[in-house]
C-alpha cells in the first residue's frame, strides 16, 4: 500500500494541497497518496484517530483546526509550541507529533520568491487570530526593524505580542488598534485577518504604505479588498499562494526527507 497523507479541515473542498503534494511526489519520485478529509467541526480528534488507524502517516491541518491539532499532539516542535498551533502532523511514530511550517513558508516566500526580506524593515501584521499567531514569532526573529500587530480587538493583539516579546533575538514589537495607525507608515503590510473571506476591508488609513512597500495577503486564490486597496495606493502586492506552496514543501520534507523544488508548482498554481 502507498504511504497515505491528507489535508484535514472544514471546509476543505477548495484546498490546493492535494494537487501541490501530488506534484511534489511526482517530481521527487515518492510513492504516496494525499487525500482531502473534511472533519466535522466537533470531530477533529476522532477524524485524525480514524485516519491514523487506517494507516495515515501524516497530515496537514487547516482552518479551523490548527489549535486543536496542537492539543492533539503528544509532542511538538519548538516553533509549533511558540505558535500553539500545528499545521503538520506526523502520525508514523508511537504518538502524534506536530510542527508548524506556516512561518517558515511565509519567510521563504518573502525572501526567496519575492526578494523582500523583513530584515531592517518596518512590518505591520494585521490580525491577531490563528493565522497571525502562526507567523508572528518567526517573523519577529527575521530581523525586522519593528513589528506592529494591529487588531480590532486590541487586547488580543497585546496578548499575542506579550507572548513573543522578550525572547532573545526578536524585533521591537508593538500592538495597537486601527485608529492608532494614522500617521504611521510601513515597508511591509501583511494581512493575516480573515476579512477577505467576507470581502471586507479593515479600516486602514491613507498613507499606510512607505515608498517601495509590499502588501501581502496570506489568503490565496482570491482578490481581496486589501489587495485592491494596496494596488490603488500604487504598491506591490502578493497573495498567499507562495506561502501555501512553501509551507507545503516544508511539510513534505518533514514527512519524506526530500525537499521538493517549488518554482514550477508555484508558477502553475498562479496560472491555474
Ligand atoms: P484565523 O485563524 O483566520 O486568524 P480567527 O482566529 O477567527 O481566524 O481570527 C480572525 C482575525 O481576523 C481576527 O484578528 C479578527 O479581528 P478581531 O480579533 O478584532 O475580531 C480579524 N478580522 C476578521 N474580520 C475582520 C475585518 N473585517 N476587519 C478587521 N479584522 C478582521
Amino acid at each position: 500500500m502507498m504511504d497515505r497523507y491528507a489535508v484535514i479541515g472544514n471546509p476543505v473542498a477548495h484546498s490546493k494541497s492535494p494537487w501541490i503534494h501530488a506534484e511534489f511526489a511526482r517530481a521527487t519520485g515518492q510513492r504516496m497518496s494525499y487525500l482531502r478529509i473534511e472533519a466535522p467541526l466537533k470531530g477533529f480528534a476522532r477524524t485524525v484517530d480514524a485516519f491514523r488507524a487506517s494507516g495515515g502517516r501524516g497530515a496537514n491541518v487547516t482552518l479551523p483546526f490548527k489549535r486543536e491539532a496542537f492539543a492533539y499532539c503528544a509532542s511538538t516542535s519548538v516553533r509549533a509550541g511558540a505558535a500553539r498551533a500545528v499545521n503538520t502532523l506526523r502520525l508514523d511514530r508511537d504518538s502524534p507529533w506536530g510542527d508548524n511550517t506556516d512561518g517558515a513558508g511565509l519567510l521563504r516566500d518573502l525572501e526567496a520568491n519575492l526578494g523582500v526580506a523583513p530584515r531592517g524593515r518596518r512590518v505591520l501584521l494585521m490580525g491577531a487570530g490563528g493565522a497571525a499567531q502562526g507567523v508572528l514569532e518567526p517573523l519577529a526573529k527575521a530581523g525586522a526593524a519593528a513589528i506592529v500587530v494591529v487588531n480590532r480587538d486590541i487586547a488580543k493583539a497585546q496578548a499575542l505580542v506579550a507572548r513573543v516579546a522578550g525572547d532573545p533575538g526578536v524585533a521591537r514589537l508593538g500592538a495597537c488598534g486601527y485608529a492608532d495607525l494614522a500617521g504611521e507608515s510601513f515597508d511591509m503590510v501583511i494581512n493575516a485577518t480573515s476579512s477577505g473571506l467576507s470581502d471586507e476591508l479593515p479600516p486602514l488609513p491613507a498613507g499606510l504604505f512607505a515608498p517601495q512597500a509590499l502588501a501581502y495577503d496570506m489568503m490565496y486564490g482570491r482578490d481581496t479588498p486589501f489587495l485592491a486597496f494596496a494596488r490603488d495606493a500604487g504598491v506591490r502586492t502578493a497573495d498567499g499562494s507562495g506561502m501555501l506552496v512553501e509551507q507545503a514543501a516544508e511539510s513534505f520534507f518533514l514527512w519524506r526527507g526530500v525537499r521538493p523544488a517549488t518554482r514550477a508548482v508555484l508558477a502553475a498554481l498562479r496560472v491555474g
